[in-house]
């Protein structure tokens, strides 16, 4: 490596992601050194078959991540949320640390979501409960109504669910994952110090037409889906902004590659491996990078009331050339940003 190859270094406090899918078994085997080794903390979303519903399978899944990444990796434990789902076991389990928070998927919304809340009423008593013991409620925040086109499902979830669930529950701690639009950044910058969101490298990357670039592009295929031009530039701007409201969460959701190619692919992309990387550069072109550690390591914490990590890591800007594939035992799995020359590379921890 040549002198000028390292013409920047970027340190700044270790991020953790405030939303990861790590999936089980031989996935989680392949996938979660990935997350490990750049991130201190995830939140791990819950959206097992079956789901993660009790403190008792959480634990579990808790241990088992904790095998496949060993013991600085500390993964942050999530409750789905069902019709049925009891208070009281979610009280329990945020009383013993296992659950840091619950998962709204609407039924039907996206990956392994058919356990999911089919209407809002039917959560009121644990919502209820969340706003009184301070536990955040993370939403994926899409309606599933076949009539609602798929463009609009989070500008309609505003207005019909969420808009609702703050005004009846306004103490409630809430985090609008993933945001899409221009109209979730309106939303969430007009809230209360409650209300935050989470925001993936994939949709400050790339706009709606990288799905259809000269083809149909199933690794740029996630839900929500990303959309226009003028939604991904509100959201650069809201990422970039200073804003305490916003930080880090990746999404990354990992499916084998036949999974995704195929005539009715998963939606989900494997970002972890490149995750910072990606953020960085957007930073970066925002003229922002002094916005950055914010956003990855000090938002997060402070919105969820944890410490901030003590560790710093490092970020050299120099050609940084992505795998193209990752293997698991079922075959492969290919990475946002898949043998694109990066402008920046994750070098560890400063020493
Ligand atoms: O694209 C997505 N993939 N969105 C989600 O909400 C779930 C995720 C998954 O688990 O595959
Ligand atoms: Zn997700």
């Amino acid at each position: 490596m040549t002198d000028s190859a390292i013409s920047t270094r970027l340190i700044i406090r270790q991020p953790d992601d405030w939303h990861v899918h790590l999936r089980d078994g031989e996935m989680l085997e392949a996938v979660a050194e990935y997350t490990a080794r750049q991130f201190a903390r995830a939140i791990v979303m819950p959206n097992l078959a079956p789901p993660v519903t009790t403190v008792d399978a959480a634990n579990s899944y808790r241990d088992r991540i904790k095998a496949a990444t060993g013991t600085n990796f500390t993964p942050l434990m999530t409750c789905y949320l069902t019709d049925n789902i009891d208070p009281a076991e979610v009280v329990l389990g945020f009383g013993k640390g296992v659950f840091t928070a619950c998962k709204l998927y609407p039924a039907n919304a996206t990956t392994n979501s058919s356990h999911g809340v089919t209407n809002i009423q039917n959560i009121y008593p644990v919502l209820e409960a969340m706003q009184r013991i301070g536990m955040p409620l993370l939403v994926h925040g899409e309606v599933t109504d076949v009539d609602i086109d798929i463009f609009d499902r989070e500008a309609v979830f505003i207005e019909r669910i969420l808009s609702k669930v703050i005004a009846d529950f306004p103490d409630l701690k809430v985090v609008f994952e993933h945001i899409t639009t221009a109209e979730a950044v309106e939303f969430v910058d007009g809230s209360g110090t409650n209300i935050a969101a989470t925001i993936t490298p994939h949709h400050l990357a790339f706009n709606r037409n990288a799905i259809f670039q000269g083809g149909i592009r199933p690794h740029y295929y996630c839900l929500p889906v990303a959309k226009r031009e003028k939604h991904r530039l509100a959201l650069r701007q809201a990422a970039t902004s200073g804003s305490e409201k916003y930080f880090l969460g990746t999404d990354s959701a990992p499916h084998l590659s036949d999974d995704k190619e195929s005539s009715c692919g998963c939606a989900g992309l494997f970002n972890a491996p490149y995750a910072l990387e990606s953020y960085t550069q957007t930073f970066e072109e925002e003229s922002a990078l002094d916005k950055l550690e914010a956003f990855a390591s000090e938002n997060g914490p402070r919105f969820y009331g944890l410490a901030l990590n003590d560790t710093r890591v490092v970020l050299e800007k120099l050609d940084n050339q992505a795998a193209k594939e990752f293997q698991t035992d079922s075959g492969p799995v290919i990475p946002f940003l898949a043998d694109e020359t990066l402008s920046w590379k994750f070098a560890g921890f400063e020493h």
